[in-house]
């Protein structure tokens, strides 16, 4: 697909230069091989050499990359005014009000924040205001944030490149409840376990839907008895929907919804500002009312050009029905990648929900041996033909599927039949 874009003056040697001498090196680049984006519109970017990529993968630029409905409303309201929440203003607590509808009754009170990592410290913070209690639990393969505290309550860093393992006597960590390699275990049972041998609970950090640990939506049940087993313990429960919220599973504007649970905290992230930095922080009046000691304020969250793009997003979300794209051509989706699934024996499991996909490609049926070395050579096959996907799991072998929610049709059956072809190939 190549778009008439003239090639950029500053060439893709030159930036990776500079970028060597003042980016630091524990940056990686995403797709395995750079590419030169100078353009973005709705699901599509565009390369300095004219190409034009389906971005199946941002799951931040929600709807659409430089969405033209969000842009205006942030270019208008950083004309007029951008302040900071210790003056009064509509946006603010329109756009808090606004956020609250989408949520279960209780929870109406709100924090804005610049980054899900801000975020979930936030909500960490304010599970242990709360219980007066310091350990808190995870999820094996999980990521939370990239502050200090958030990665010692994230396993997919600490027990990553780099990482030195379980950090602190206070980080309880639960398998994944993965039903495709765990069989019969009861992962229930093993987090009550866990759970039992714990003095005193600050809380659960837990996605409604995991991601780095695979794409796995949890198993029914499990959630519900998770949050009963924490709360029996005197935590709380976090739902950590950076990556899954805003409609992307389709059904539910909040992907714990399908739980038929009610988190005590929930935080947002990613898609809440389109690409703008942004996050959330939602919870009970009664839980933050314990919050009240010590001032909270961020001096860039909720600034009044956060809250028009946020308000804009939501807008557009509703507007475009995105969640109901979302869940058709997720079913779609999921659909045809099972037929590849009955005709490629690499694939081994298909899972999702809405626009929220992972397959995992596996070598053997029987041993489900990962086969990671293949999933890297499907990303690379589906970058030359201009579709950008990206593997995660704790074997590097599950290929992710979290595109802005306003991919069409035609995009999903172009994907599925150049998937079709690099497998063929792949035999
Ligand atoms: C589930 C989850 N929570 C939190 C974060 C942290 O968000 P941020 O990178 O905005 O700090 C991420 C980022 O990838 C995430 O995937």
């Amino acid at each position: 697909m190549k778009d008439g874009v003239q090639p950029s003056s500053s060439s893709l040697d030159r930036l990776l230069k500079k970028r060597d001498t003042h980016v630091g090196k524990a940056l990686s680049i995403a797709h395995g091989k750079p590419l030169h984006i100078i353009r973005g519109e709705m699901q599509y970017l565009y390369s300095a050499t004219g190409e034009k990529y389906l971005d199946l993968v941002n799951n931040v630029c929600h709807v659409g990359h430089s969405n033209p409905k969000v842009v205006e409303s942030g270019q208008r309201q950083m004309a007029l005014l951008n302040t900071n929440t210790r003056y009064v203003y509509d946006g603010l607590t329109d756009y808090l009000e606004r956020l609250s509808e989408t949520l279960p009754a209780p929870i109406n009170v709100g924090y804005l924040v610049n980054s899900g990592s801000e975020a979930n410290e936030l909500a960490v913070r304010i599970a242990r205001a709360y219980t007066g209690a310091h350990d808190m639990v995870v999820v094996e393969g999980a990521y939370h944030g990239h502050t200090g505290m958030l990665i010692d309550l994230s396993p997919y860093k600490f027990r990553g490149p780099g990482g030195k393992g379980i950090p602190e006597p206070w980080v309880h960590v639960v398998p994944i409840p993965d039903t495709y390699r765990g069989g019969d275990r009861d992962y229930t049972s093993e987090l009550a376990d866990i759970v039992n041998r714990i003095d005193s609970i600050a809380g659960l950090l837990i996605e409604s839907m995991l991601s780095c640990a695979g794409q796995i939506p949890l198993p029914q049940g499990y959630l519900e008895s998770a949050f009963e087993l924490i709360r029996d313990a005197g935590g709380l429960c976090i739902a950590d929907e950076v990556q899954v919220g805003f409609g992307r599973v389709g059904k539910h504007m909040w992907a714990f919804e399908e739980h038929r649970v009610i988190p005590d905290i929930v935080v947002m992230g990613k898609p809440i500002g389109n690409g703008h930095p942004m996050a959330a922080v939602f919870t009970t009046e009664k839980i933050a009312s314990k919050f009240e000691e010590m001032e909270f304020f961020s001096t860039f969250g909720g600034n009044p050009v956060s809250c028009a793009i946020g308000l804009a997003v939501l807008d557009e979300i509703e507007d475009k029905d995105l969640m109901h794209n979302a869940e058709l051509l997720g079913k779609i989706f999921v659909d045809g990648l099972n037929d590849l699934k009955k005709k490629h024996a690499l694939i081994g499991d298909v899972r999702g929900r809405g626009l929220f996909i992972g397959f995992e490609l596996v070598s053997d049926h029987k041993t489900l041996e990962p086969a990671p070395v293949e999933a890297k050579k499907l990303v690379a096959e589906m970058l030359t033909r201009n579709v950008l996907l990206s593997t995660d799991g704790p074997h590097n072998n599950v290929i992710k599927i979290k595109p802005p929610m306003v991919i069409t049709i035609e995009d999903v059956n172009l994907t599925l039949k150049l998937l079709d072809d690099v497998l063929s190939n792949m035999k």
